[in-house]
C-alpha cells in the first residue's frame, strides 16, 4: 500500500472531502406499502492511497462514511461505510459498501468519461445477485426476509456539488420493492 499524496485518483478525485446535504428523499418498504423519509446527511470521503493486487492490478482507493439522519426526529437511521476504487488500466470503478443490517455489496461499472449537461462527472455502478462479477452478500435472515436483489448507484459530481441517486431492489413482504435514495450535497 502506498499513501503518497501525488496519487492519481482519476474520476474519484472530485469526491475527496466532506459533503453535507439536506434535500434527501428515501422511499423505504413497509408491510402495507412504503414510507417516505426526508433526510439530511454528511458523507466524508478520505483519500487512502493505492493498493496492488497479485503484483499486477493497481487500485487507487477512497474510503467513505455516510451518516444519514431523519428530518422528523434527527435520529441516525442509515449508517454506511466502504470504499470507492479506481482501476485506471481497465477503466473500471468499484464501490464496496457495508450496512449494519447484515448486507454488503461490491458494485462495479466501466467509467465512460461521460459528463452531464452541467459538466459534472458521472459515476455509475451496479450489482446484482444474478451478476457473476458484481455481487451482494447478505445474512441468512436477510436472504429469507428482506433480500437485496439489485443495487444501482449513480453519482454526478462537479463544481462543489454532489448529487446521487440509488435504487436497491428488495424482495420483502412477499413482493419486489424499489427502495430509493437521492440527495444533493455541497462540499464543506
Ligand atoms: C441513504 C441511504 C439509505 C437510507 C436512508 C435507507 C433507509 C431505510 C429505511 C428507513 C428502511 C426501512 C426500515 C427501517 O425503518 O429501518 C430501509 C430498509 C432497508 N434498506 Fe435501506 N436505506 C438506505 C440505503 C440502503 C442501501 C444502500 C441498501 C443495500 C444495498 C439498503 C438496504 C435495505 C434493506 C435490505 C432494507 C429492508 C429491511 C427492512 O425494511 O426491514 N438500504 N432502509
Amino acid at each position: 500500500m502506498n499513501n503518497n499524496t501525488d496519487i492519481d485518483y482519476g474520476p474519484l478525485a472530485k469526491l475527496i472531502g466532506i459533503w453535507a446535504g439536506d434535500k434527501g428523499c428515501d422511499i423505504a418498504p413497509e408491510p402495507d406499502g412504503e414510507e417516505k423519509n426526508p433526510y439530511y446527511e454528511t458523507i466524508t470521503f478520505t483519500a487512502i492511497g493505492d493498493v496492488t493486487n497479485a503484483e499486477s492490478q493497481t487500485l487507487t482507493a477512497v474510503h467513505y462514511r455516510q451518516i444519514v439522519q431523519r428530518k422528523s426526529n434527527n435520529k441516525v437511521f442509515h449508517d454506511e461505510t466502504g470504499y470507492w476504487m479506481w482501476d485506471a488500466a481497465e477503466g473500471i470503478i468499484m464501490h464496496s459498501l457495508t450496512i449494519p443490517r447484515g448486507v454488503s455489496v461490491l458494485a462495479g461499472g466501466v467509467y465512460t468519461h461521460t459528463k452531464d449537461t452541467e459538466g459534472n462527472s458521472v459515476l455509475d455502478v451496479s450489482a446484482s445477485i444474478d451478476d457473476k462479477n458484481w455481487q451482494i452478500i447478505q445474512s441468512p435472515f436477510m436472504q429469507k426476509n428482506a433480500k437485496t436483489k439489485e443495487f444501482h448507484h449513480q453519482i454526478k459530481v462537479g463544481n462543489g456539488v454532489l448529487m446521487y441517486s440509488e435504487t436497491t431492489i428488495l424482495e420483502i413482504y412477499g413482493k419486489l420493492f424499489e427502495h430509493t435514495d437521492q440527495n444533493k450535497l455541497l462540499k464543506q
